[in-house]
Formats: structure tokens, sequence, C-alpha cells
């Protein structure tokens, strides 16, 4: 009798050894208990409770109530299984007008909860900036003045004392572009203001503040600690190949990728920005040993990806989050496939986007840091949540972040948005980022099949081939 043979083991692309598996979260958009244990109001509170400014009027006050639930959460990441979670600390926690000394509770709250990641055998990542501004330096000036910048230095190294002996990993900032871009100029997000030359001058600040809060950072943690930025570099792509649309394609990359990019990693400004935003500023307020101070060196490179932009030269939307002068860019719809975002599924767009930073920064590893989609998601009758086209999305893109590292990209891990279901900016509730969802009536947490197969991916080491 012969013995059957044995099933074939399932193929798998497999992640290198070491791949750091995550997930991330934003400390306003889950955490809640918005006035407790001395918080005061961020820009997002004042910004959110203003009538007409978020969807269905929804605020950050209760939230996820994470900051309730912190143990509940980080049960559902151990049985993820994740490597790494990435969240931020809320400024106005620790210093609650943006200046002074710590406030104790503030700290207490990531001190329990970076012990009991670490408990659990999970690597905490401190992100000191996800948009959670205290309202009273927003009142002096925000980031279009400088002083912010030097306020943010102070903040991090208090938090980096506090929390450096047990957080390895520490981001400056998360998607400075978002905050200059989406709070000054388009006005979408806090503060709301539409003021092309504000966004120019708090793009260049964020970039100094990054650059203090390193060396703050450096000053105050053990040697080997990881510090880190992240960006949300946009992947273009061309409408057509014409001259007018490659210009208008320049000018985008030149406001929303090499800004960035070129004061953190070469110390310099880009010069065709400089030419391009000549008739809303001169670029005065950047001063002698700033873009020396932006390029101080970081250990890694976050990058956020969710949709490539499509651009063709031609009309700005009003107000543009794009301050630059003529020619006009705009965005046309492409074909194809879409999240609850309205944003296009697009996994080939983060492969280019890591080839790219793979070629340009040799030399430095890359994070991707947030990956993920909002669908519109529910709960059945049995109360399963199946989420078919976002296990879809995920492995479209892990499968891209696989390719990219077959060909040469240093990418050393994958941090999903989000863990759970949370308030999604000026779109509140109504758009589901999580693997978990969350029933805001009651707090219930409900794994969706997505954690469930991302709890697979991460215990194989990689997707199903
Ligand atoms: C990113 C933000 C994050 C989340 C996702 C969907 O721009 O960093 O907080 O809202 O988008």
């Amino acid at each position: 009798m012969t013995t059957p043979a044995p099933a074939p083991a399932p193929a798998v692309m497999a992640f290198p050894a070491g791949f750091r598996w995550g997930t991330a979260t934003a400390a306003y958009q889950i955490e809640g208990a918005a006035d407790e244990d001395g918080r005061t109001p961020s820009i997002w509170d004042t910004f959110s409770r203003t009538p007409g400014k978020v969807r269905n009027g929804d605020t950050g006050d209760i939230a996820a109530d994470h900051y309730h639930r912190m143990s509940e959460d980080i049960a559902l990441l151990s049985s993820l299984g994740v490597t790494d979670y990435r969240f931020s600390v809320a400024w106005p926690r620790i210093q609650p007008t943006g200046r002074g000394p710590a406030v104790q509770k503030g700290l207490d709250f990531y001190r329990r909860l970076v012990d009991e990641l670490r408990d659990a055998g999970i690597r905490p990542v401190a992100t000191l900036y996800h948009w959670d501004l205290p309202q009273e330096l927003e009142t002096a000036g925000g980031w279009p003045r400088r002083e912010t910048a030097e306020r943010f230095a102070e903040f991090a190294s208090l938090t980096a004392e506090a929390l450096g002996d047990r957080v390895a990993t520490w981001t400056t900032l998360n998607e400075p572009w978002c905050v200059a871009f989406l709070g000054y100029a388009a006005g979408v997000h806090a503060p709301g203001l539409t003021s092309p030359v504000a966004a120019l001058r708090a793009a260049h600040h964020l970039n100094l503040a990054h650059g203090r809060a390193v060396q703050a950072l450096r000053a105050a943690l053990p040697a080997e600690s990881e510090v880190s930025l992240t960006l949300n570099l946009h992947s273009l792509r061309l409408r057509t190949d014409s001259a007018a649309d490659r210009e208008a394609a320049r000018r985008i990359d030149a406001l929303g990728n090499r800004l960035f990019l070129d004061p953190v990693f070469h110390g310099r400004l880009p010069g065709d920005l400089v030419r391009d935003t000549a008739s809303v500023t001169d670029w005065s307020f950047v001063e002698d040993g700033d873009l020396a101070v932006a390029s101080t060196p970081v250990d890694s490179l976050g990058v956020n990806y969710y949709a490539p932009a499509t651009v063709e030269a031609g009309r700005s939307e009003a107000p543009s989050p794009w301050p630059t002068t003529e020619p006009h860019v705009g965005f046309p719809r492409t074909p194809g496939p879409r999240t609850a975002m309205d944003w296009p599924v697009d996994a080939q767009g983060l492969y280019e986007l890591l080839s790219r930073l793979r070629d340009e920064l040799p030399g430095v590893p890359l994070l991707v840091t947030e990956n993920g989609a909002a669908y519109e998601d529910y709960a059945d009758p049995e109360g399963r949540v199946r989420d078919p086209e976002r296990v879809a999305y995920l492995h479209g893109h892990l499968a891209a972040v696989h390719r990219a590292i077959a060909d040469g990209a240093d990418v050393r891990g994958y941090f999903l948005w989000s863990l759970l279901d949370n308030f999604e900016w000026a779109y509140g509730y109504s758009k589901r980022f999580g693997i978990v969802h969350v029933d805001f009536a009651t707090q219930r947490r409900t794994p969706k099949d997505s954690a469930r197969w991302y709890a697979a991916v991460i215990a194989r080491g990689g997707l199903p081939g």
C-alpha cells in the first residue's frame, strides 16, 4: 500500500526575517477623554467643535474611548500577533499650554501603555505629533510662527526623558504636508485657515521643528534608539505625457514631496519650488542654519501611502492645498476600483514610491508607517464583519511591498492603518479604516475578517503565494 503524498506546504510570499509587522493609530482619533487628567483642547478639539467643519458635527471627545480601554486594545494587538504598535502622544496631555513642565498624569498614561505593550512582547513606536497642537500655541500663531518649532523640541525632550528607557523607536512628525497644506491652505483640517503664505511658512517651521526634535531626542535617548519622520509622499501619475502635464506634475512633486525630502535629507530647499511660489512669498522666514538643523540625520523614513495622485495641467480647486502660481494643476478622476474615501485602489503606486526612495535615498531604511482602506463595514446578524475588499486591498499592497523589497528597497516594516475604526478627521466617524470594528454606541470591538487574515499573514511571515 502506498502512503499518499503529503499535501504540498502552501506557498508563501515570505518577508525577510525580522520584518516588523504592526498596526498604527493616533491619539485624537482613538483616545477620547478629551478633558481628563489635565488635557486641554488641541486645534482638533476647537475645529471639530466648530459647526460645519466635521461631518455630522462629530468630535473626538469620546472617539474609541481608548484612554479607558487601553488594556482591551492591547489584548487585541496580542491576538493579532503584531511585533510593533505605532501610536501617538497627545501633546495637550503632556503640556496643556504647549509650554512648561510635563503633566505627570499624562506621562503616566503613556507609561502604562508602553509597559503593557512590552509585557505583551510588542515594541512601542511613538509618534510625537499626529496633528493635535495645543490650542494655545495656535492662538499664539501656530505652525506659521517660528516659535512653535522651539516649543515642539521642548515637548519632544520632556516626552523622551520620561519614556526613552522604554520606547526604542520615535517619529517626530506625522505627515507634515497635511498639517501645512490641509490645515493652513485648503482649510479642511484644523486650524482651518486658507492662507497660501501661512501654509508655506508652516511647512518650513515643521521641517525646522523636526530637526530640532531630532536633536532633542538624540540628547535624551539611549544611543541605540531609532529616530524617524513620517511623510505622506505623493506617488504621481501624469494624465498625458504632454509638456503641460509634466510641468504640473513637477510642481506637485516640488510641493508634495521635495519640500520635505530636500530639507530633511539634503539640507536645501528645492530651487524650482522657490521660483514657483515667488508670488506667494520670498521665503525670507528661512533663517541661516535652519536647513542644517532640518537635515540632522535620522535613522529611518516612515512612508504613509493610500493612493496615487494623477495630475494634469488644468484648473485648481479653490481654496487649493497647492499654493503655486500659473499654470494651475488639476487632479482628474481615473477609472478603476475605489475605496469608501473615493480614493483609487492602486498598489503599483506604493511599489513606485518605495523604488524611488530606494534610488534617491540610498542607505535610509524605510518603514511603511500607514497603509489601509476604508469600506462600508457592518456586522451581519451573526455579528461577523466581512470585509473582503479590505483583505484584497491589503493583499495587493503587501505584495507591492514584497516586490519592492525583492527589487532592492530596504523596507523594514509595515504598519496597517488602522487597528480600530476611529475619528477620521473631517469625515468624523463616517469612514471606517479599522481591522477591528467599533460600535461607537457601545464601544464594543469586533475583529473583522481582515483582522484574522492579517494575523495569519503575520504568523506565516508572509502572504499566501
Ligand atoms: C492619514 C493620517 C491618518 C488617517 C489616514 C486615513 O493621512 O495620517 O491619521 O486619517 O490618513
